[in-house]
């Protein structure tokens, strides 16, 4: 079985979350995009040269999640070479016999249009950034204003923009549990399935 679903969304909308869980409970495999862009931008130096030669072990990084990280993975990510870099990689993994979930921001636009499943999956920047705030602490209003300096910078970009496929079904996970989404997220895959 080739069956893709695509989720794409700002940073700290629970795109992660509900990536893993769907793939967890229907057994696909799982690929988390940002990790690639973070790697890219953690490496330093030629961010052209880091994605063409990015090996599993730049992966496995531990200072990955960080903020530095992510904003340092939204300033690679505009270069178009960079995200050419990638593509390859991705789609294969998407069309991977057995399924597969991706997780990013251009996924259901650029690297899988074809994809059976697409989520869009978005919160307000203030829900956003009181998630990522409990996560990594430090000043409040600051974390707010990184989260919408990110979004800027990734839905003003030129090449592959995050903004919806227009066939992506939007979940806003502002007043909704963990719980509640991926139930959400897994009813309309459950729905795709069957007629697949
Ligand atoms: O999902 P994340 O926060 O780990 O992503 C980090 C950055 O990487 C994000 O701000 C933009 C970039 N990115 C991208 O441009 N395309 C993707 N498919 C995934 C991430």
């Amino acid at each position: 079985m080739i069956f893709t679903v695509a989720v794409d969304g700002p940073a700290a909308a629970g795109k992660g979350t509900i990536s893993k869980a769907l793939a967890a409970r229907f057994g696909l495999a799982h690929l988390d995009t940002g990790l690639l862009y973070r790697a890219v931008g953690a490496k330093g130096g030629d961010a052209v040269a880091a994605a063409r030669g990015l090996e599993p072990a730049d992966l496995a990084r531990g200072d990955l999640r960080s903020l530095e990280a992510g904003a340092a993975a939204s300033r690679v990510a505009a270069i178009p070479e960079v995200r050419a870099a990638l593509v390859a990689f991705q789609r294969d993994f998407a069309r991977r016999e057995g399924g597969a979930v991706l997780d990013g921001r251009d996924i259901g636009t650029v690297i899988c249009p074809e994809a059976e499943v697409k989520l869009f999956v978005t919160a307000s920047p203030e829900v956003r950034a009181h998630r990522r705030w409990l996560e990594v602490g430090g000043d409040a209003a600051q974390v707010l204003a990184e989260v919408k300096e990110r979004d800027a910078r990734d839905m003003n970009r030129a090449d592959a923009p995050l903004k919806p496929a227009p066939d992506a079904v939007l979940l806003d996970t502002s007043d909704l549990s963990v719980e509640a989404a991926v139930a959400q997220a897994a009813a309309l895959i459950e729905s795709r399935l069957q007629g697949a």
